[in-house]
């Protein structure tokens, strides 16, 4: 692996991840900051990428607790780990929602099992009595969020049987560097 092929080799995968269901890096850790300046992370399932603008895309409810801890706080990092290769890559982003006329054109594009979690009634992270007991009856398209991360930089890592390695990549300055893993 050269330093300089780094970058693209990480965007091969990250386009991988957003277009097979069943790539390692499908569904990353996305992190967030809470109101009270803890951090706070959850499992997302990464819909798309785009190296030229450096973006990722997540889909969410605007009624879950990450949709309000990012309109107060844009930073977020992304954490993503291949067991096979073993093989992480930690991303800093700016993170932003979507304008709503976006996210509607979007939806028409989801399928119907995925647009049904969206018509759950009650929030994300409600109290229910029984696991199922919640209904579908919202019209979804209202809770529907498309998030965008910009990512700023790439902490890349790999344990190998000839030597672990790590790199860091600035992709605003467009600098990198290995380092000590
Ligand atoms: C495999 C898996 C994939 C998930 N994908 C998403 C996702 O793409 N978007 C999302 O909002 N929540 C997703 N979730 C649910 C989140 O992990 C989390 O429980 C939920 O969004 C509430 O998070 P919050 O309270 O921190 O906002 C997924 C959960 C699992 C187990």
């Amino acid at each position: 692996m050269k330093l300089g092929e780094l970058e693209t080799h990480i965007w091969r995968l990250l386009t991988r991840a957003s277009a097979d269901r069943h790539a390692q890096w499908r569904t990353p850790a996305l992190c967030t900051i809470l109101q009270n300046g803890s951090p706070t992370a959850r499992t997302v399932v990464l819909r798309a990428c785009d190296e030229t603008d450096r973006t990722l895309t997540i889909h969410t409810d605007k009624r879950s607790s990450k949709y309000a801890e990012i309109c107060d706080n844009g930073s977020a990092s992304l954490l993503f780990y291949d067991r096979k290769q073993e093989e992480q890559l930690r991303v800093q982003a700016t993170a932003q929602f979507e304008a709503d006329n976006v996210a509607a054109r979007q939806w028409q594009s989801l399928g119907e099992f995925t647009q049904r979690m969206y018509k759950v009634e009650g929030a994300p992270g409600d109290a229910v009595d029984q696991w199922d007991q919640y209904s579908h009856e919202g019209d979804g398209v209202s809770n529907f969020a498309i998030l965008t991360l910009k990512a700023v930089s790439f902490d890349w890592g790999r344990l190998d049987r000839d030597g672990h390695k790590r790199a860091l990549l600035d992709l605003e300055n467009g600098t990198a560097t290995w380092a000590v893993p």
